[in-house]
């Protein structure tokens, strides 16, 4: 209905129910490169699951409480963004991605998500934005420095993935920093 424009020939757009089957067309090229790095339940088999997964996302929207967004790239979907908590009654929401890894490595994420930091922090005026990610995930915590987080601690084995337990970052940046940051 809408779209932001990224960088090269990438939008950035909500990501509705009605996009099931583009989604589980997605996921399809995206599931192995992503399953270690976020939970099961947003690396959907079908469509069914896609539209399941579309809904909770668009009821979590109309609730004030998540979105989602996906990223074009020549037209074809290929990864987005995400908020995977948003508590305006508190100021604080945690951002999420993922990409295909065809898109990987062109800033489509770091710009995706100044997209989202910038509306929460200016138009809606939170106050922390968050990210957590495995420890090993080093493209994730990448992406968290790019957007001026800070890396706040580390909780020890509280990540199960396949008979392992791993660490999680959390980061963050404050609106005063991301302000002064970015004019
Ligand atoms: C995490 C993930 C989304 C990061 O993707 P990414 O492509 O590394 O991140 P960006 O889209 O921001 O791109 C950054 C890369 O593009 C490059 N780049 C090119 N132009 C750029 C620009 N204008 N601005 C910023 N970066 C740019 C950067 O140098 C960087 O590449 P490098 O890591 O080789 O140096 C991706 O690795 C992924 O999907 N991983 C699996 C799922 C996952 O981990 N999700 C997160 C769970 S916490």
């Amino acid at each position: 209905m809408f779209a932001v424009s990224l960088r090269e020939d990438a939008e950035l757009r909500p990501l509705d129910v009605w996009h099931a089957e583009e989604f589980a067309e997605h996921m399809d090229r995206a599931r192995d490169h992503i399953r270690p790095w976020v939970g099961a339940a947003f690396v959907t088999k079908d469509v069914d699951a896609a539209r399941n997964l579309l809904r909770r996302y668009a009821d979590r929207r109309a609730a004030d409480e998540g979105g989602l967004f996906g990223i074009w790239l020549g037209g074809r979907l290929v990864g987005g963004v995400l908020f995977v908590s948003f508590n305006a009654d508190w100021g604080n929401f945690e951002v999420g991605c993922w990409l295909e890894p065809s898109a990987e490595g062109r800033g489509l994420i770091t710009a995706g998500c100044e997209t989202l930091l910038e509306w929460s922090f200016r138009v809606r005026g939170m106050h922390r934005a968050e990210w957590k990610c495995r420890a090993d995930n080093e493209r994730s915590a990448a992406v968290a420095k790019r957007l001026g987080m800070t890396l706040e601690g580390e909780s020890r084995e509280c990540w199960p993935y396949e008979g392992r337990r791993y660490n999680k970052q959390e980061w963050a940046v404050l609106a005063p920093d991301w302000r002064s940051e970015n004019g």
